[in-house]
């Protein structure tokens, strides 16, 4: 390891308070001792060279990586660790010409985010927001209109059969249903390790109860429940959609939950985010909609900080983190000369 050089820590401006603590509270920065780190300055929406210069690794949550985001691959970061799983915003070819690795947090996000998914489905299939309006407006004689769903006897699909969905399945083991899932890229036998059947999209869109959305954002998956998808979903079923918006064609859920072609949606991500203020899902009440923080929990933020920290701390010891996106920057020489400046 260089003997006079330090490696230099940030975190990005959106991971402030604004007071000195941090935006998502314990983050179990402990994790980066002996290191110290410094807030980087507030950018507009993603990073530039003037932003990341001077730091090895940076950690950070909003900020968007761009080709714009490096110059030299020499002055760019070894590392940059996102707090999160999702890495749609990144420019993955950019990092890899930088020299830069892209980590993630996928053991800090499981457990969270997966609880989140079943609390949004269960929320949605026993329409908690509308009862409690109910309840709110005193409409006690209006108590068995509009009955929920109970979980037991149905058949409960994702879309994307990774970890967050795997989690989500084991979760829901105790109770009484058939999961089955859509994933091009697991095999039969992954599934079933899972207790899962795997079918292709026509099969899941039109035997599930229940849908969650849960696969990664790619020019494949845009758009990939479109209006024949949820055209051949039973009246009685419910999308929930957790993972990114664009996934799911809007116009086409919105059609469906309008004309009550479908019983309900439950929605922590849209197609534009923020969405427009005049979104017709927001006048509707089979819709269950949360602002793309359903999983933010005290839980979440220190499982991500963890293992972003973690990630950082590796790297600064001259070691591969664990959960390396771009793995192919690992071969490159721009990230072999970096990294050799911190192996003993
Ligand atoms: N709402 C939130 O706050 C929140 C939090 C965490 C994660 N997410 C989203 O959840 C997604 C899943 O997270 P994860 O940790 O399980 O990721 P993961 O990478 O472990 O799993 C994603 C799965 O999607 C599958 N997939 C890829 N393309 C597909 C396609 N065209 N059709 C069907 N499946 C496809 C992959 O094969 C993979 O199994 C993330 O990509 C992220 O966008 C959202």
């Amino acid at each position: 390891m260089s003997e006079n050089k330090t490696f230099k820590v940030g975190l990005s401006a959106d991971l402030s308070d604004g007071n000195g603590g941090f935006s998502w509270g314990e983050i179990e920065i402990e994790n980066l001792q002996p290191l110290s780190w410094d807030f980087l300055a507030p950018l507009e929406s993603q990073f530039t060279p003037e932003s990341l210069a001077g730091f090895h690794g940076v950690a950070f949550a909003a900020p968007s990586v761009t080709t714009e985001s490096f110059s030299d691959s020499k002055d760019s970061p070894l590392v940059l660790s996102r707090f999160g799983v999702g890495y749609d915003n990144i420019d993955l070819d950019a990092c890899t010409a930088a020299g830069t690795a892209l980590t993630i947090t996928p053991d800090g996000s499981k457990k969270p985010v997966a609880t989140a998914a079943l609390m949004l489905m269960l929320s949605t299939m026993h329409r908690l927001v509308a009862k409690d309006s109910l309840a709110r407006s005193h409409g006690w004689n209006q108590r068995l209109h509009g009955l929920g769903q109970g979980v037991n006897g149905k058949t409960i699909a994702t879309i994307g059969l990774g970890n967050i969905a795997a989690e989500f399945f084991r979760l829901i083991s105790p109770f009484d249903v058939r999961k089955i899932a859509y994933d091009p890229w697991k095999t039969k036998d992954e599934a079933a390790a899972h207790g899962v059947e795997l079918l292709d999209l026509d099969q899941v869109m039109s035997q599930a109860d229940v849908i969650v959305v849960m696969a990664l954002l790619t020019p494949e998956s845009f758009h990939l429940i479109s209006q024949p998808q949820i055209g051949a979903m039973k009246k009685t079923a419910i999308l929930i959609n957790i993972s990114r918006g664009p996934i799911v064609d809007e116009s086409a859920l919105i059609e469906a939950l309008v004309n009550k072609r479908i019983f309900g949606a439950g929605l922590d991500v849209f197609e534009t985010e923020p969405p427009s203020k005049d979104n017709p899902l927001f006048a509707l009440d089979n819709v269950i909609v949360t602002p793309h923080n359903i999983a933010w929990t005290d839980e979440l933020a220190r499982g991500m900080g963890r293992s972003a920290f973690k990630a950082i701390k590796d790297i600064s010891q001259g070691q591969i983190p664990e959960y390396v996106v771009n793995k192919n920057v690992l071969t490159t020489p721009q990230f072999k000369e970096k990294l050799a400046q911190w192996q003993s």
